[in-house]
C-alpha cells in the first residue's frame, strides 16, 4: 500500500511514544520507508536503537551534528520524504509549528519542509482543551496541515477525555490517505495481512455499510441530522476486513478516520447514501447501519432563510428513500444477507421484530437507544439479533467488541445461504 513512499516520523516527547515504534513496524509491513526524528523529550520514552532496529535507518535526533549535516542536512531531511508525520504530536510540537519555532531538528524540519503533514497529538485532556492548544489547533488546520485523533479514553495519567494519541493502525490508514497516487484521496489498500485473518471468515466476500447520520439541507447554512456518531458502523467495517472482506463503507458526516483497509465514500445525504449504495452493489453482505434522516425537506431553499419579522418559515418536510427496504426487495441482484438495524427507546424486540418483516431483511440489529442507554454517540453498545433462528442478545460490551460478534454471527449466517 505504501509501496515507494517515504514517510519521515517526528516523535515528541510523551506516553503515547512506545506506539510510534508500532506505527514505524506497520508503515514498513505496508512497503514504505520511514526515518526517524526523535526529540530529546521523545528519547525518554522510546530509545533510537529500538527505532533503528524497526526502519533500517539512521535515528535522526540533534540539530547541529556535524556528521548529520555533512551526510544530510535539514532542509534535506525535511525534503526526503514524501509526507512528515509527528507522532505523537505533543502541545509543546503543536505550540512550536503553529508559531513557526525553530529551535530544535523537529520544529526545524516543520518549518523548512514543503511536504504535507499530519499529526497524531497526544496530551493530557486539560492541555487539549486549553485555549492556546484550540488556538494553535486551528493555526495550524489553516497552515494544511491535517490531524488524526485524538481519540477520547482512559490517559496514562488516570483522566478521562480527548487526548489519546490515535491507534498506530488509524494513523498508518491516515498516512494511505494521503499518499494516495495524487495525492488524496487513496483507493482502499489491501488489508495488512496481520489484520485480515488469512482465509478469514469474510475472505473474498464484498460486504456494503452504511453508517453514520445524514444531512438534509434546509437551506445553504442549515441542515436536519440526528445523533449518530457512525462508531458502530465504522467498528463493523473494521470487524469485516479484518475477517478478509473486501469493504465499502458508505459514510454520512462523522469525525472518524477510515477504518483501515476499508474503501469509503463519503455522502451527505439520504439520496446520496442510496445511489452510492447502489453504485457499490453487488455485495455479498449489506449491512445498514446509518441512521438515514426519515425525513427531508421538500426543497431546500436557494438562499439562507431570513428572519424577517414575519410568520416563522414552515419546514415543509417528504420521506427520504428506504435504502435497507429497496435493498431488501431486490429481485435481482439482492446481497446474500441483508442487515438492518433498530434504534429503539420502547418495546425493544417487539418494534424490531416489526421491523423486520416491514422492511424484508434477513437479520435486524436492535438496540436501545433511550437516552438514559448512552449507546448514541457512546462507547459501550447493548444488542440484540433478529434472525428466522430467534433472538440473541449479546451483553453490554464496547462497539468494538459488538462489532466482532457481529461479523462472527453474519459470517456464519452466510454460509447457510450459499
Ligand atoms: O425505519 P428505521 O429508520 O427505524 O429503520 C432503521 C433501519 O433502516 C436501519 O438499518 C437504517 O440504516 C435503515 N434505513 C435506511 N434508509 C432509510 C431509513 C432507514 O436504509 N431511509
Amino acid at each position: 500500500m505504501l509501496k515507494g513512499r517515504s514517510v519521515l516520523l517526528i516523535i515528541g516527547g510523551g506516553i503515547a511514544a512506545y506506539k510510534a515504534a508500532e506505527l514505524v513496524r506497520l508503515i514498513k509491513k505496508s512497503g514504505g520507508a520511514v526515518r526517524c526524528i526523535l526529540t530529546k523529550a521523545g528519547r525518554e520514552f522510546v530509545t533510537p536503537l529500538t527505532l533503528s532496529g524497526l526502519s533500517g535507518e539512521k535515528v535522526f535526533e540533534e540539530l547541529f551534528s556535524l556528521t548529520d549535516e555533512t551526510e544530510m542536512g535539514h532542509i534535506q531531511l525535511s525534503r526526503s520524504a514524501d509526507l512528515v508525520v509527528v507522532a505523537p504530536a505533543t502541545a509543546d510540537l503543536m505550540a512550536k509549528a503553529a508559531n513557526g519555532l525553530a529551535n530544535d531538528l523537529a520544529s526545524t524540519t516543520l518549518l523548512a519542509t514543503d511536504k504535507r503533514v499530519l499529526m497524531a497529538p497526544a496530551m493530557n485532556v486539560r492541555m487539549w482543551e486549553h485555549p492556546a492548544t484550540q488556538r494553535n489547533l486551528a493555526t495550524l488546520k489553516r497552515d494544511g496541515v491535517t490531524f488524526v485523533g485524538p481519540e477520547d479514553g482512559e490517559m496514562a495519567c488516570g483522566e478521562y477525555g480527548p487526548g489519546r494519541m490515535a491507534e498506530p493502525v488509524a494513523i498508518l490508514a491516515a498516512i494511505g490517505e494521503l499518499l494516495g497516487p495524487k495525492g488524496y484521496p487513496m483507493p482502499a489498500p489491501d488489508p495488512l495481512p496481520e489484520l485480515a485473518a488469512p482465509g478469514g471468515a469474510l475472505a473474498g466476500k464484498h460486504v456494503l455499510i452504511t453508517a453514520g447520520p445524514t444531512h438534509e439541507p434546509i437551506d445553504p447554512v442549515r441542515y436536519i441530522a440526528n445523533r449518530s456518531s457512525g462508531k458502530q458502523g465504522y467498528a463493523l467495517a473494521e470487524a469485516a476486513a479484518a475477517a478478509g472482506a473486501r469493504v465499502t463503507l458508505i459514510s454520512g458526516p462523522v469525525n472518524l478516520p477510515a477504518p483501515y483497509g476499508v474503501h469509503v465514500v463519503k455522502v451527505e445525504t439520504a439520496r446520496e447514501m442510496g445511489s452510492a449504495v447502489s453504485d457499490a452493489l453487488p455485495a455479498d453482505l449489506a449491512i445498514f447501519a446509518a441512521a438515514v434522516a426519515d425525513w427531508r425537506t421538500i426543497d431546500e431553499a436557494g438562499q439562507k432563510l431570513k428572519k424577517d419579522g414575519k410568520a416563522i418559515p414552515p419546514l415543509q418536510l417528504t420521506e427520504n428513500p428506504d435504502i435497507l427496504a429497496r435493498v431488501s426487495r431486490l429481485t435481482d441482484g439482492r446481497p446474500a444477507l441483508v442487515v438492518g438495524f433498530a434504534a429503539e427507546t420502547e418495546k425493544v424486540i417487539e418494534h424490531a421484530t416489526a421491523k423486520r418483516a416491514r422492511k424484508g431483511c434477513d437479520v435486524i440489529v436492535a438496540n436501545d437507544v433511550s437516552p438514559q442507554s448512552g449507546v448514541m454517540g457512546g462507547e459501550n453498545n447493548t444488542v440484540h439479533i433478529l434472525s428466522d433462528a430467534g433472538v440473541e442478545t449479546l451483553p453490554e460490551m464496547s462497539k468494538d467488541k459488538v462489532a466482532r460478534a457481529l461479523i462472527d454471527r453474519f459470517a456464519t449466517l452466510l454460509k447457510t445461504k450459499a
